[in-house]
């Protein structure tokens, strides 16, 4: 294979497991443990107004698989035609193998390789901008770059600050060569000082759970940080790909609240109508929720082939990215 200028994304895919959980649902299972909460505080904090659980059985691999067969659909192309998996999740089938592997094998195809990326809420940027460069290097053609998460089953519920905005699910995009743009420039970060204000600090030992395997989040630290990455990531992708603000036609944020992401769309003089907003009905579903919201825009209509889109990522690490491309 040879170096081509540029990848492109031909298909998107995105899906939800069944069980709708709304803010009320919520108010109802905090107060059989004695805890307090409110469609209203959660509305007004973070603009969440439902998220879907998995079932227990159902993996990020069921997500991921249901999700790329859409966007393999929507793209023209089948399994047998990609030569490359990504997925980026935090919420592993297992600890290994990896979740692209399992996916790999559930499409029905071998071969080609497969790996998970793990930057948390930014995994899916991270994972396009993978297969962004492998792709452009010639080491792949046909890419299927997934984010696929069950955070359910990381929540404390009895932590009423961080268990009413996370939500299970998966979004897909097909990537391929292209003569045409396309991604047009990446960019990625992390600062592991700040590992600390949002993470699950257990893991498996000896046979068992050591530590906590539960989310731990100091929610205005994660918030303040979030606000000044956003903007300056925005910034640095466009002037690698020598646009300006005036030239995005839409901003995909990770969704994790909406004030973060009004204040993004403030801060790059955006229309407040080309902002991109799933997180009222998906809530936060980390590495998933921007392929999830992309997919969201493209088949409602609103992202059109040719125009230009801002996909931002932020969360766990402290990890933060940016991909600007044209549809
Ligand atoms: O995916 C990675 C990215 N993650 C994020 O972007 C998360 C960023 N952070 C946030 O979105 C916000 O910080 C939160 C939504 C997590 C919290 O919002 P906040 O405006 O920072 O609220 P707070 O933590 O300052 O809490 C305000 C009050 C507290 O009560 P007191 O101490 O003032 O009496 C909380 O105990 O709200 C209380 N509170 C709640 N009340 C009802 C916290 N959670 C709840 C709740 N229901 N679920």
């Amino acid at each position: 294979m040879t170096a081509v200028p540029y990848s492109r994304i031909t298909g998107t895919g995105g899906f939800l497991p069944s069980r709708r959980i709304t803010n009320d649902d919520f108010v109802h299972m905090l107060a059989a443990r004695g805890i307090e909460t409110s469609d209203a505080w959660i509305v007004e904090r973070t603009g969440i107004r439902a998220r879907h659980f998995a079932d227990d059985g159902v993996n990020s691999s069921d997500l991921a698989l249901e999700a790329s067969r859409r966007a393999l659909e929507a793209a023209g192309r089948s399994a047998a035609d990609v030569d490359l998996i990504i997925v980026a999740t935090s919420t592993p089938d297992m600890v290994f193998p990896s979740t692209a592997t399992i996916l790999q094998a559930k499409l029905g195809v071998h071969g080609c390789p497969a790996f998970d990326v793990q930057a948390v809420c930014s995994g899916f940027v991270y994972a396009l901008t993978v297969a962004d460069a492998m792709i452009r290097a010639g080491s792949a053609r046909c890419a299927l770059v997934v984010g696929a998460e069950v955070f359910s089953r990381l929540l404390d519920f009895n932590d009423r600050t961080t268990c009413v905005l996370f939500g299970d699910g998966a979004g897909a995009v097909v990537l391929e060569a292209s003569d045409v743009p396309g991604i047009l420039a990446t960019e990625l970060h992390a600062d592991g000082r700040h590992a600390g204000i949002l993470c699950v600090p257990g893991t498996v030992s000896g046979g068992q759970v050591s530590g906590l395997p539960l989310l731990r989040m100091d929610g205005q630290a994660v918030f303040k940080l979030a606000v000044g990455v956003l903007e300056n990531a925005a910034r640095a992708v466009l002037a690698k790909a020598g646009r300006s603000e005036a030239d995005i036609d839409w901003l995909i944020p990770h969704q994790a609240n909406i004030r973060i992401m009004n204040g993004t769309a403030r801060k790059l003089k955006l229309a407040p109508e080309r902002l991109v907003v799933t997180v009222d009905e998906h809530g936060n579903t980390s590495a998933a929720s921007v392929p999830l919201a992309l997919d969201a825009a493209v088949r409602s209509g609103r992202v059109q082939r040719g125009e230009t889109v801002l996909l931002e990522g932020v969360g766990g690490g402290f990890t933060w990215g940016a991909v600007l491309l044209d549809f």
